[in-house]
This record gives C-alpha cells, sequence and structure tokens, in this order.
C-alpha cells in the first residue's frame, strides 16, 4: 500500500521512509526541494536497495496533488513538508503561513477530495510555549509560541482537530517532536542544513569537522545544573519509527489523538558538547554568549501516551546519537 510522504526528501522524511520500506510500506515522496537534495532519495535507494517513487511538486499545487491522488491509490499521508527555521519566520511570518498553513490546507482539501482521510502531522513541542513545566504532557494547555513558525504548528495542529471534528471519518495522529537528532547508521543520510545551522547538534558537527571554529552556547544562567539549556534530544530513526506506528494507528482508526515523541530525558548543551566530544574524539571548541531570544530553560516529555497507545518508545541514548550524527558529518563534511 502507497503511503505519501509529503516532505519525505528532508532531515526526518529520509529516515522515516527508509524505515517505511523496511515495514514492507511503499512510500511515494512529495517534496519541492527547496529545502533538501534529490541526492538523498538517491541514498535512501542505497540503503534499503529498493526504488522509491517520488514526485517534485509543492503541497499548495492543488491540481498537482489531485494528480498524485488520481494516479496513486493513497492510504494515507505523512505530512513532513514544512518550512522550520525560527529565525527565518520572524524575519518572513507570511512566508511561513502561507506555506506550513496555506500548504496543510491545500493537502487537506486534495485528500478530503480524493476520500484519503488518514493523516500524520510533524508537530513540534513547540506548541507547549514557554510558561508548562517539564515533563510536557499532552493534556497540558497549549503554550503562547514565541515564533510564527511555533504558531504555524499550534494553528495546523487546531485546524486539523477541527477537521476531525467536522468530519469523524478522518483519522489523524499529531505528533510532537521533541530534539531530533542523528542519523541513520550507514552515514548515507543525514541532517543537511543549509548555510550556518540554527539548531545545536549541526553546528556542534560543523565546528567539530573543523568547518566552523567554535560552539556560542546560548546563555549559561538558566535555572539548570550547569546553567545551559536542557531539551530532549531525540535519535531520527527512534523518531521514525514513531512514525510507523502512527500510520498503523491511522490505518487501523479514526480518530485525532495526539502523540508526545521524545525520551523523557533532558540533557543541557554542555552535556551535548562532552558527548559528542566523547563521539568524534574532536575538541569541540565554545565560549559562553548571550541567550538567544524566545529559548526556554528546560523542556522535555512526559513520553508515556506513545508508550502506552502506541506501542511506542525511544531505545538510543545520547552516545548513539551523537556517534550516528558525526559518521554522517564525517563521510559527508559538505552535506549530500
Ligand atoms: P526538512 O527541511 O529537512 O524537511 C522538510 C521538507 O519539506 C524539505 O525536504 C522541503 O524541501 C519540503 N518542503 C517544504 N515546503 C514544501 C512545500 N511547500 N511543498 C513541498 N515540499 C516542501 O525538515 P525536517 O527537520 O525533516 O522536518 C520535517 C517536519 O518536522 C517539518 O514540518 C518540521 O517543522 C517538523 N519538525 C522538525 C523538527 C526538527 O527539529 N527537525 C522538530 C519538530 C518538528
Ligand atoms: C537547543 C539548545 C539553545 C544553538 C528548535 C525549535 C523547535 C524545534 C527543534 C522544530 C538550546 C542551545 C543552540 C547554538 C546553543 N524545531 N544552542 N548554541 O531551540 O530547542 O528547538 O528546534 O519544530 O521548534 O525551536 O533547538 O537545537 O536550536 O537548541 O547554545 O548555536 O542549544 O539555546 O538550549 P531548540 P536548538
Amino acid at each position: 500500500m502507497s503511503i505519501l510522504v509529503t516532505g519525505g526528501a528532508g532531515f526526518i522524511g529520509s529516515h522515516t521512509c527508509v524505515e517505511l520500506i523496511n515495514a514492507g510500506y511503499e512510500p511515494i515522496i512529495l517534496d519541492n526541494f527547496s529545502n533538501s537534495k534529490r541526492e538523498s532519495i538517491n541514498r535512501i535507494k542505497e540503503i534499503t536497495g529498493k526504488e522509491i517513487r517520488f514526485i517534485e511538486c509543492d503541497i499548495r499545487d492543488r491540481k498537482g496533488l489531485d494528480k498524485v491522488f488520481a494516479e496513486n491509490d493513497i492510504e494515507a499521508v505523512i505530512h513532513f513538508a514544512g518550512l522550520k527555521c525560527v529565525s527565518e519566520s520572524v524575519n518572513e511570518p507570511l512566508m511561513y503561513y502561507d506555506n506550513n498553513i496555506g500548504g496543510t490546507v491545500t493537502l487537506c482539501k486534495a485528500m478530503e477530495a480524493a476520500g484519503c482521510k488518514r493523516m500524520v502531522f510533524s508537530s513540534s513541542a513547540t506548541v507547549y510555549g514557554s510558561e508548562n513545566p517539564s515533563p510536557m504532557r499532552e493534556d497540558m494547555p497549549e503554550g503562547k509560541t514565541t515564533n510564527p513558525y511555533g504558531t504555524t504548528k499550534l494553528y495546523i495542529e487546531r485546524i486539523l482537530k477541527d477537521l476531525f471534528a467536522s468530519d469523524n471519518s478522518w483519522s489523524v495522529c499529531l505528533l510532537r517532536y521533541f530534539n531530533p537528532i542523528g542519523a541513520h547508521k550507514s552515514g548515507k543520510i543525514g541532517e543537511d542544513p543549509k548555510g550556518i545551522p540554527n539548531n545545536l547538534v549541526p553546528y556542534v558537527s560543523q565546528v567539530a569537522v573543523g568547518k566552523l571554529d567554535h560552539l556560542n552556547v546560548c546563555g549559561n544562567d538558566y535555572p539548570t545544573p550547569d546553567g545551559t539549556g536542557v531539551r530532549d534530544y531525540i535519535h531520527v530513526v527512534d523518531l521514525a519509527l514513531g512514525h510507523i506506528k502512527a500510520v498503523e494507528k491511522v490505518l487501523k482508526e479514526t480518530g485525532c489523538n495526539t502523540y508526545n515523541l521524545g525520551t523523557g530525558k533532558g540533557y543541557s548543551v554542555l552535556d551535548v558538547v562532552k558527548a559528542f566530544e566523547k563521539a568524534s574524539g574532536r575538541e569541540v571548541k565554545y565560549v559562553i554568549a548571550p541567550r538567544r531570544p524566545g529559548d526556554i530553560a528546560i523542556c522535555y516529555s512526559d513520553p508515556s501516551k506513545a508508550k502506552r497507545e502506541l506501542g511506542w518508545e525511544a531505545t538510543r541514548g545520547i552516545e548513539e546519537m551523537c556517534e550516528d550524527s558525526w559518521r554522517w558529518q564525517s563521510q559527508n563534511p559538505n552535506g549530500y
């Protein structure tokens, strides 16, 4: 059976396609390559030894989507396609609202018209905002988002909940990811940010490989054990496997359910620096810099609902995450 994977050429999408193929599904990638390279699809083929279909299309292109649904027997959609850079979203809010929210609405309309009403959506821990204490639980009220990117995730969740409320034959899983890092064991696919990375681990990797001189640790005066920000880093392969469980759920029953995908453990920026130095055998130079606007001190998940209801739990620890990130970075110093 075919699963349409929007944004399937990207970081999390490519890892999920590998696991979909391993689990016997037939993913079809739909991507406009605005933040990914075609080479990632060749690498998926190399890893799995299977052909994979891909369609170059934008999720805002209704005619293009209608054609995709007409020509393929699509049972469910995993919807990764979206822009994800927090700082860019502050400068270009309309681009984010148009691409992420507009794109999702167009995709849902095309799905509805085609009678395909099963979706797994990439949401984010960012919807918990700054006021909820960790561990974050799905029954906590959504918080105040601090940037347009986060607001797009919050609104899309609401749109999908409203859609289900209006038509109970939909089947939706809203997956709230914490901080995905790591890469496939082969070192063939991984995170390939354009320009200077915004996120911690891609930045640390580029310092370790010698492309950047040092890390700026954004604040060491937070109320955490070593003063630096604490996050719930999750291996991208564990995250991908969570999507397989979510697909099983949406194929089995209708509903609209929200799940955290995290490990439940928090690591500080300096913990990550140490783990990465150990994994890479390289020094990661850093300097203490001011706090980054919009950052919160601590964010980690309570992942027990996903374990209870999806039978999923993360099994890979921080050492393995750093080793796998390093293998990808050192084998592909300039990305794809
Ligand atoms: P990514 O940028 O690597 O992948 C997103 C993919 O979507 C890219 O291949 C991009 O080309 C494609 N895309 C973007 N807009 C599109 C459009 N209009 N039409 C078709 N394709 C489009 O990002 P990722 O890290 O793999 O994230 C995947 C999803 O998970 C995103 O929705 C992101 O917001 C969400 N998410 C990511 C993180 C994270 O830290 N990586 C955390 C929480 C949620
Ligand atoms: C982690 C920690 C920083 C860079 C972001 C989005 C979130 C989600 C995941 C998509 C923090 C510190 C970082 C640097 C640093 N994305 N840091 N120096 O901010 O938890 O989450 O990505 O949904 O919405 O906001 O991740 O990797 O940017 O930061 O010290 O150069 O590393 O302050 O404590 P974040 P991150």
